[in-house]
């Protein structure tokens, strides 16, 4: 299943790894162009126990993907 998921802050980046984690493919989209930048290097903007490692992990299998532009996944995804 693919989905997107709006916004990289406390909420969308742990609700998407997470999603990522269970084998599901998400892209996260956020308007701040420099948090996605970051997200890509795998820098990561927040702190939850555990979350660095998982980001690393599924950005690195290609199920959690990062993106500016919500409409250029529509077409892939099956849920936003
Ligand atoms: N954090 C919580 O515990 C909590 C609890 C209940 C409700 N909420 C609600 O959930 C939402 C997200 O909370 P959060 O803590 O993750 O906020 P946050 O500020 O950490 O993250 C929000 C992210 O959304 C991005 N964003 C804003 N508009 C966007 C758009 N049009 N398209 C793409 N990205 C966009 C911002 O750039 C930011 O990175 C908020 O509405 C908040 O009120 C949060």
């Amino acid at each position: 299943m693919k989905i997107a998921i709006v916004g990289t802050g406390y909420v969308g980046l742990v609700t998407g790894t997470c999603f990522s984690e269970m084998g599901i493919d998400v892209t996260c989209v956020d308007v701040q162009e420099s948090k996605i930048k970051s997200l890509k290097k795998g820098i990561i903007p927040i702190y939850e126990p555990g979350l660095e490692d998982m980001v690393h992990r599924n950005y690195t299998a290609g199920r959690l993907k990062f993106a500016t532009d919500l409409e250029e996944c529509l077409d892939e995804v099956e849920v936003v």
